[in-house]
């Protein structure tokens, strides 16, 4: 009787465990490892793009609208990705209009993503959904 116990009560933890698993693989947000992830690629996209000088047109806001913004992005790619973070920020389209980004410095942005991406343990699959995920707002952005 006591084994038998046990037995359901090993069972129906693994079982718990499982659901477990499947529940946090849910969203690409998790599977990626959850906001510091998130926040770490962040900071090495804008690193990447903001210490590039073929992008020194868009530079020249102050320390807190850098912030703000980088806070702003952080938000968005987390709530992009499946995440519990709310984006209050303005649209893509809002933001971006006036810019007149070309479809060339499009493809550099997205080289600093995937390079802030290679500087992190992710797994192929997320990396490449990560990169889908935002290249799909390409129209947007590109005037
Ligand atoms: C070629 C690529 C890009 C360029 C040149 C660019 C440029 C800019 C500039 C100049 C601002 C400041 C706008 C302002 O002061 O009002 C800004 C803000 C912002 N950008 Fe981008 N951006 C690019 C790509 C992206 C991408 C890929 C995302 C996210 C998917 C993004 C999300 C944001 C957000 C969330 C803000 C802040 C919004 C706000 O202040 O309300 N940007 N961007």
């Amino acid at each position: 009787m006591k084994l038998q116990f046990l037995v359901i009560i090993l069972f129906s933890s693994a079982l718990a465990a499982h659901a477990q698993d499947r529940k946090t693989d849910a969203t690409l947000y998790r599977r990626m490892g959850g906001y510091d992830v998130i926040a770490t690629i962040t900071d090495a996209y804008l690193k990447g793009v903001r210490g590039d000088p073929s992008f020194g047109r868009f530079a020249g806001r102050g320390a807190d609208s850098l912030r703000r913004a980088r806070q702003f992005l952080k938000d968005q790619f987390c709530a992009m990705a499946g995440g519990p973070c709310v984006y209050v920020g303005r649209d893509m389209k809002t933001v971006h209009g006036g810019l007149g980004i070309t479809p060339a410095e499009w493809a550099t942005s997205m080289r600093h993503l995937a390079a802030a991406l290679d500087a992190i343990p992710v797994k192929a699959k997320e990396r490449a959904e990560f990169l889908a995920m935002v290249d799909a707002l390409k129209g947007d952005f590109v005037e």
